[in-house]
């Protein structure tokens, strides 16, 4: 696997493979990788021929006080296990080659709606940020398919929509999100927890599990919400919100809704600050 500082030289490998009929699949990450991750590089080769992975740590998807210094970065250790897990290249792009005219001076890409609820609520700007970059990459790679994480089930809608409104010719797959043994989400950021917190972060799983039982007894949107709430915080946990939404866009449900429904839930716990979602049927 090689790994590609330059755009340039990046689109000259992709326009080579292009010309051999390659179908390609892209992985847009911010580093730090694990199962997950690679849990996603390997849908995006089940769908296409050359899969290239990205490791770019966006600074205009952090707010100010959020973690954008401290995100771990960790190209060797994630080249390796790209490679492992049969990545054909890997493209690291400098800040100011993906900002040429300044982070705050950058174009931006807005999708309304959507980006201005929950995440989007909570963390202003973040979304524009992740549209904006994803958008540059989705430019300089040119895929034909790219793979995101159902674990940031948002983000997921949002790169839907803006893919869709934007007539990008690229097909958007959701990759289920992967877990620990305690039913822990994988995230680059679970590792600022401590071992007992790590334990204690099993209750995130288990309340949207919960709340998908609570549903299918027929019991009220708002009584599941608040049971959520008190469950999250029994553990020590400072719930964001744990809600019940519609799994299309994320609006509010009518409370006699049952089906295509979605819950959500954002918790800090410790230095983490924990996002996981869970899909309930029918
Ligand atoms: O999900 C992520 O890791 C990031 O938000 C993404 C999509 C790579 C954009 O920076």
């Amino acid at each position: 696997m090689d790994t590609f500082h330059a755009a340039a030289d990046l689109g000259a490998r992709v326009s080579a493979w292009r010309r051999a009929g390659a179908r390609i699949g892209f992985v847009p990450t911010m580093g730090n990788l694990h199962a997950g991750h690679f849990s996603l590089v390997e849908l995006a080769r089940a769908h296409a021929d050359k899969i290239i992975a990205s490791v770019f740590v966006n600074p205009t998807q952090f707010g100010p006080s959020e973690d954008f210094a401290s995100y771990p970065r960790t190209l060797a250790q994630d080249q390796a296990g790209l490679a492992a897990h049969g990545c054909d290249a890997l493209f690291v792009p400098a800040v100011d080659a993906m900002y040429p005219f300044g982070a705050a001076a950058s174009v931006r890409v807005e999708v309304p709606g959507i980006t201005e609820i929950l995440e989007g609520e909570l963390r202003p700007g973040h979304f524009a940020g992740v549209a904006t970059v994803v958008t540059k990459l989705f430019n300089l790679v040119q895929p034909d398919v790219a793979v995101f994480g159902q674990k940031d089930y948002q983000q997921l809608l949002v790169i839907r929509r803006m893919t869709e409104d934007l007539c990008l010719p690229i097909r958007i797959l959701a990759a289920p999100t992967r877990r620990e043994a305690n039913g822990l989400a994988m995230s680059s950021r679970n590792q600022y927890l401590s071992s007992e917190e790590r334990d204690r972060a099993a209750v995130i799983y288990r309340t949207l599990c919960a709340m998908s039982e609570q549903l299918h007894a027929g019991r009220s949107h708002k009584v599941i919400e608040a049971d959520a709430r008190a469950a999250l915080e029994a553990a020590g946990s400072v719930p964001d919100y744990a809600v019940i939404r519609r799994a299309s866009d994320l609006t509010l449900p009518d409370p006699a809704e049952h089906s295509g429904l979605i819950a959500l839930i954002a918790t800090r716990l410790g230095r983490a600050r924990l996002i996981d979602n869970l899909l309930m049927g029918p």
